[in-house]
Parts: structure tokens; sequence; C-alpha cells
């Protein structure tokens, strides 16, 4: 048996590469399962490195043949790469391997999707095309020739040689082998073209399967407004004469940044309004400015190694943010934002898995693709931004983009402009790269002779990651507001960096009403003793959209607290609150669906957890279940003329004005149907023209316990549409009943269209199990034992999947000792299967602490 026994890499340990790559050419001769890799590289000594070894990545590929400056050579090769002597200078390495695209179903390296040949590198993934170093920073330029019986051959950079079988791409910008990409298939274009503020004309085109061609429109129409923005917003402008996305089906994550040639999960890119909800066109638009925007930051500027990976996601999840913001609604788009922060970042940042934004060890780089990563990575860039200021923030990154243009850089470079730019020394700030954990932000008020003070104290909970936290810099915007709602105080920043620390307010006539933390400038957790009446005072009258809503969040949270755990019926405070807010007509409807969506039960699980009490989900569950039917009871006379503001008249447009409409519309009619047991959902369902609409309300009739007829015609419009039916079994799970959710999941996995090597569909199913709370969590440990066996079962097909889906159990020591018991020994059966990944061990080793 060969030792699998998984290695940690340390960010302390790196070196610099001992040669320099100048050029790469690869010759791919297509074959599903024996294709030909030729490479031929031009090596040079290093002079920066220290350590001259020759070692090549390579991991299942099959050595052919090896030549160095034309002579046959024998490296020496093992699972995970070669060694060779080489001759002192410049070299040329020539080399030819065998791989099997259609064997692939890791989907890492070369694979096949539905007949055509993709590929997926970032992080490691190049090292399973050919021997190469495979580490972000060598960058290298690339020329590949390809040579299929495909009609469409295309990789990195700029076309050479298009025929027939036979294709060569050059790309002229150096770049690391993580960004490479080939694509070769039966595909059709949807084409554009953009012209760059510097007037070159660039191709567009967006690569689909044959029948996706009316899918394609918005993509585009996406990525021609992010092209635009990125010029004007940061001055950068696109650089080569094509850019082209591909649509796959298989495919692990949501989309790939490779030059020139970026790969997106066809769900992250294909929509028609009868096939895609307002949701999949809003989350398209922002995958594509995000991989779009990677050109620049990632691609011309990259990352040293992977413990810099937030360098380049961290910024480029801030960037797809503004624009995000600049397109539709700021406010909402900020309280999508946090939610999703608290959602998915918050548990990881408490539990077992967490790790600084900046992480300083790994086994499996690709479990470190993570909300902390992206998510807190974005936050860490928005508190910076905010500390600096606009102008001086718009000044660092010219200096970045200008100073560090094809380089392979640091966060240290990265903060390096920032203090060169403003002469601060960031020091401290830089905690927030290196410590895990999220802050808690405690703070306490004091009212005396016409001053009025905030005292803060800061906590960082001490963990393996972090065993000695430090204070970290926190930017918290305050504003003061009167008895009458009137700001006295406009939004400042105070800028906190001790322990604890307190700032005065002078001359105020009388005691303000504070709002603490406005916008949410910091991922800290706010702890603050606060009234029913203030947060009622609030959600009536702050001037800052994100506060409140925040105000409005906490009533529910600790109304939905006390049912679950006391029976006490849903909070008045509450009740009258929302009620105002979803009459008020002035008000974007988006921003009221916002406000009157529940904190998940998950959140709750958490809160009562840090609360000292353990969360009992089926408890939470009903709760959720009580308040909801007591906000549309208590709702009832507004919710008719809510659900006629909120019709559309006129063809379907995914935009703000729509898309916000459709989202209010969507929570009255989850409201209504609670009181009219479905009659007005399974209108809606017959007459809905759009996905949006009649996902809803099959949604509402599933939730009602209705709708068995509804979820046959779906599937009877839909069987020949993989991403509607996706829908389909994602939203049963979804709106399946805690007692019955792991048995109804289990049938679906009985179902002919349930294709578990497919990770969408894979996600679509165990997924959407990890994600009904009190269903995932039944305490019979059916859910438990449920995605055990799939997870077992997925994870010598497809590690990578495997391995993010375990963090379902990373909350597990929130629960009853019954419940824990219960996955422990799922965990335990799990971590003792024979053959186990390395991605899979690594997870469930840290999960189980
Ligand atoms: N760089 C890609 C993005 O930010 C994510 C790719 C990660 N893939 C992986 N296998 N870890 O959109
Ligand atoms: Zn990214």
């Amino acid at each position: 048996m060969k030792d699998t026994a998984p290695q940690t890499i340390y960010l302390k340990d790196y070196t610099p590469f001992g040669f320099d790559v100048e050029s790469v050419h690869l010759t791919f001769d297509l074959s599903p399962n024996a294709t030909r890799v030729m490479s031929r590289i031009a090596f040079a000594p290093n002079p920066e490195a220290t350590d001259h070894r020759f070692y090549l990545h390579g991991k299942k590929l099959t050595l052919i043949k090896a030549a160095i400056n034309g002579e046959p050579v024998r490296p020496e090769v093992t699972d995970e790469g070669l060694t060779c002597p080489v001759p002192d200078g410049s070299f040329i390495w020539e080399c030819e391997v065998e791989i099997d695209p259609e064997g692939n179903t890791a989907l890492e390296g070369l694979y096949m999707s539905n007949g055509m040949y993709c590929t997926q590198c970032e992080a490691e993934g190049f090292r399973k095309i050919t021997y190469y170093p495979d580490r972000p920073d060598v960058m290298s330029v690339f020329t590949v020739e390809i040579k299929g019986p495909h009609p469409v051959l295309l990789s990195n950079g700029n076309p050479q040689v298009q025929g027939q079988g036979h294709a060569i791409w050059h790309d002229p910008w150096p770049k690391p082998a993580y960004l490479f990409a080939l694509v070769a298939g039966e595909l059709v274009a949807h084409s554009d073209s953009f012209t760059t503020c510097s007037g070159k004309a660039v191709d567009l085109n967006l690569y689909v399967r044959p029948g996706d061609e009316g899918k394609c429109a918005f993509g585009m129409e996406a990525l021609k407004k992010s092209m635009q923005w990125d010029e004007e917003v940061y001055g950068r402008e696109y650089d080569l004469d094509v850019f082209n996305i591909v649509a796959v089906d298989d495919f692990n994550m949501g989309a790939m940044e490779n030059k020139g040639l970026n790969v997106f999960n066809s769900s992250a890119v294909l929509a028609s309004p009868e096939t895609a909800t307002d949701g999949n066109f809003e989350r398209i638009e922002a995958i594509i400015a995000h991989e779009y925007f990677h050109n620049w930051t990632g691609n011309r500027i990259t990352c040293r190694d992977w413990f810099q990976l937030c360098l380049k996601e961290g910024l480029t999840v801030y960037r797809d943010s503004q624009f995000t913001s600049d397109l539709r609604s700021a406010a909402v788009k900020r309280i999508s934002d946090v939610i999703d922060l608290r959602a998915r970042q918050f548990p990881e940042d408490q539990g077992p898995l967490a790790h600084p934004v900046r992480p300083e060890s790994f086994q499996e780089i690709n479990n470190f693709y993570t909300a902390t990563v992206y998510e807190k990575g974005a936050e860490v860039i928005g508190m910076l931004k905010r500390l600096v200021g606009d102008a001086d923030y718009a000044r660092a990154l010219d200096l970045y983009f200008a100073r560090h243009d094809g380089q392979a850089c640091t966060i240290e470079d990265w903060l390096q402009v920032f203090e060169d730019v403003t002469d601060r020394d960031l020091a401290q700030f830089k905690r927030w790269y290196s410590q895990a954990g999220t802050p808690r932000l405690a703070v306490r008020d004091e009212w005396k002779d016409g001053t009025y003070t905030l005292h803060f104290s800061q906590s960082l909970p001490a963990s393996a990651a972090s065993p000695d936290p430090q204070p970290q810099v926190i930017p918290i915007s305050v504003g003061l507001l009167d008895p009458n709602g009137d700001e006295v105080l406009p939004t400042r920043m105070l800028e906190m960096t001790e322990a604890t620390q307190s700032f005065a307010f002078e001359g105020l006539a009388a005691r303000p009403v504070p709002s603490i933390l406005r916008g949410f400038s910091a991922p800290v957790v706010l702890d603050r003793d606060v009234g029913t009446a203030e947060r009622a005072f609030l959600l009536a009258h702050d001037t800052d959209p994100f506060n409140r809503w925040e105000a409005g969040r906490a009533l529910a949270r600790e109304t939905l607290m006390a049912m679950a755990t006391t029976g006490a019926p849903a909070g008045a405070d509450y009740l009258d609150g929302m009620l105002a807010v979803l009459r008020d007509a002035d008000l974007d409807p988006a921003y009221r669906a916002l406000m009157l969506g529940q904190p998940s039960q998950s959140e709750l699980a958490a809160a009562l957890a840090e609360a000292g009490t353990t969360p009992d989900p089926d408890a939470i569950w009903q709760a959720s279940e009580t308040l909801a039917l007591a906000m549309a009871q208590h709702a009832q006379d507004v919710l008719p003329r809510i659900l006629a503001e909120c019709r559309v008249d006129g063809p379907y447009r995914p935009d703000p004005d729509q898309t916000s409409k459709r989202a209010l519309g969507g929570r009255a009619l989850s409201l209504v149907t609670r009181l009219d047991g479905g009659t007005q959902a399974a209108a809606q369902y017959a007459a809905a023209d759009n996905m949006t609409l009649q996902l809803s309300a099959l949604g509402c009739l599933l939730a009602a316990g209705k709708g068995s007829a509804e979820v046959a015609a779906f599937y009877d419009q839909w069987q020949d549409d993989r991403l509607v039916i996706d829908k389909w079994f994602g939203m049963q799970i979804a709106q399946a009943v805690p007692d019955k959710a792991a048995t109804i999941v289990a049938a679906l996995t009985e179902h002919a269209d349930f294709n578990w090597k497919n990770p969408n569909r894979f996600r679509a199913t165990l997924g959407a199990l990890t994600m009904n709370h009190a269903g995932f969590h039944a305490a019979d440990g059916s859910g438990y034992r449920l995605l055990a066996d799939w997870l077992i079962r997925l994870d010598p097909v497809n590690p990578q999947t495997t391995a993010r889906m375990c963090s379902a159990f990373q909350t597990w020591r929130r629960y009853d000792s019954d419940r824990q018991s219960k996955i422990g020994t799922e965990l335990e059966r799990i971590a003792s299967t024979a053959g186990l990944s390395p991605d899979t061990t690594e997870m469930i080793t840290r999960i189980r602490g």
C-alpha cells in the first residue's frame, strides 16, 4: 500500500522555485481515454532562488518519454511528480504524457462533461495534465496547439490558427499554470463585441451546447457591463483580442477566471426568463463580473503562493459587490451580503474549521476556498477602504496595479501600497489577516450633563488557530438619533484600536438613541443590551438602511428565541414594526422583502447556543412556523394590496425594478398561503410565465403540504432541462417537513434523474438536505446517516465536492449530547473508510477537533 499520510504545508516554509519558465509550448492530441500531451518548456536558472533542484509536479500521468535539449532522459517518477538531473544554465525540457479525461470524475485537470473536453486547474489541477512547476509564482507565456475532431477548440489568449481539427492559441501575458484552460467540443457561440476605452475591439463569445443558445443573452450583457464598469471605476482595460466564456454542466465550483477563457458552471451563466429565477439572474451577473474582474485582480497580478488566496479572492469579491451595488440597490446588496456572511462565514469562524483570512498551513488547498477567505477577505478590504477613505483607496489601487502588474504577490505587497499612499502604519490592521475568529464588540452607553459616551470593548475568543489574540482595528460607523428620529449626529467613523475604548459626544440636548455599526462597518458580533422598545424605534426611524433592517432582524431573533425556548407568543413589537414596514410604500419592495425574511433556523440555533441554551431544532422550526403564521394573520388586511402592488405588467425583465416587486410579492404570497391554504399560490402557479413566479408558487404549495399535482406537472414540463430539474429536486427537499426530509431525500436519490456524479445534482439533493435545518438534524439521526452514506460513496469519485459538503457537520458541538453522539458516529464512520481522500480526511479531522 502506498503512503497517503497527508502532508501539511506551511506559509513560513515558502521558497522560490529554482528555475524560471521562459516559454511553454503544449500540444494536445485529444482522445477520451488516451489524450497525449506534448510539452516543450524553456527553463532557466532563477537567480533569486537558492535551491536549484529540478522538480516538476505531476499526478495521474503516464510518462511516455522525456528529453532535455533533445537528448532522451529517464526521470525519477513518483505519484506526485518527477526529478531529473539537468544541465547548468538554460535548457529545453520536452515530455510526452498520456491522460484519461473520460476517467477523470474528480473534475480537476482535463476532464469530459457531456462529450466536451474542459479543464479546471485552480488550484493544483495542471499537474494532472502534464509535468510542470504547478505553483502560482511560476509564470510563463503559453502557446497551445490542439488536435481533435471538434468544431470548437479553445485555449487561453488569442487564436493564431483555427481550422477543422486543429487550432493554435497564443497567450502573450505570462501566467501561472492554474490559469491554463482548454475546451473542445461541439459547441455553439453567442457572440458580441466590446470596444475598450482605448478603442480596441474585443470579440466576445459565450460557448454553449446546442440547445442552450437561448440562455446566453443575459450573461453577455452582464459581461459588457462588467468590462465597462472596470474601466470606469478601476481604470482597468481588457488586454486580449478575444474574451471567451464556456458553460459546462459538470463543474465543482461556480466559475473559473482562466486567462481569456473563463469556464463556468452552466448554473452560473445560463438563464432565460422561463428557466431561471430573479435570484439566478442576479447571481449570474455577479459571477460574470467576478470572473471578469479577476483579469486584473488575480491574473495580471496573481498570488505568490496559495496562502495568499485572499489577495485575489477577497479583493475580487469586494469588487463584484461594488459592481452589484452600483447596478442595483446598495442597501439590498449590503444586507444580502451580511445575511450570507452570518450564514456561512460566522459558523466557520466560530467552529472547528476556523482559520485566518490568510491561513498559515493546509493539507489540501481546495479545502481553503472558504467563506473566510472569500467573504471575510472582502470585508477586510471594505474596512480598509473605510479607514483610509475613498480617495486614498483609489490611489492605493492605482499604485497596486502600477507597481505589481505581471507579478505574483503577497498580502504584505498589498498592504504596502496602502502604507505608501497614506503614511499609515497597518501593522495592527494586518491582524485581520492573521487572527481567526469573529471579534465580539461589547458596548455600553452613558449619558451625563449633555455628554453621551459609548464605551466599547472588543474580544476575540482564543482558538487553536489564534491562541493569543490581540486587539484589532475596528471601524465603527455610528449615528445618533434624537427621540423624534431625526439625526443629531450624522454617520461618523470611530476607529477603535484598543481592547477597550470610549468615544464621547458633547453638547447634546437630550439622551440620543445610538445607531451603531452602520452599514455593518466591521465583521464583528455586536453585544449590547437593547430593549425591545429601542429596537422598535430603530426599526421605525433609523436613517441607515442597514441598521434599520438590523433592528428588525434583532427583534425577530429575540422573539423566535423566546418562542423556541419558553413557548412565548410572537412579540407584538416585532409584528407591529413589520406591519408598518410592509405598509410603507415609499420603501423599496426588495428592502421590505428582506425585512420580512426571518433569521434562518441555523442562525437561531447559533444564537441560542451562544446564549448558553442547547438549541432544539424541532422547537426552532416550530417557532419559525408559528411566527410566520402570526405575521400572516397580523398583516391579513394589507396582503391583498401588497400582492396587487407587486404585480408586474409587460414582458419579464430581471431588472432591479421588477425583481424587487417579485421579491416582495413572493414573501406576501407565502404569508397568504398560510391563510388560504394555497388557493392563490395554485393560481399563480397555473398562470406563471416565468420561473420566478412558477417556483415561488411551487414552494408555497409544498410548504402548505400541497402541490403534488404541481410537482408532477413541473417535472413533465422541465424534464429535459437539467438546471430546472435541479430546482425540482432542491425545492422538494427545502420545503420538506422535518420528520420527512431524510425519507424524501432518500426517495429522490432513487429517481432516474439523480445523477450523483454531477455536482449540481448532488448539491441540489444532499446539499439541500443539509440546509433544511430541522430535517438534517432530525432526532433519529436519519439526516446525518443519509449524508454520511452519500459522502462515503462520492469521495472516491469526486473528493473536492465531498470535502466541501462535510462542513455541514461543522456546527455539531452546538447540539444536545444525543445528536452529538449520532454525528460523532457518522464522522467516525467516514474517517475510517478505507482509501478516504486526503481532501475529506483533512476536513473530517478538523471537524472532529
Ligand atoms: N478562482 C475561482 C473563483 O473565484 C474559484 C475556483 C476554485 N476552484 C477550486 N477547485 N478550488 O471564481
Ligand atoms: Zn474568484
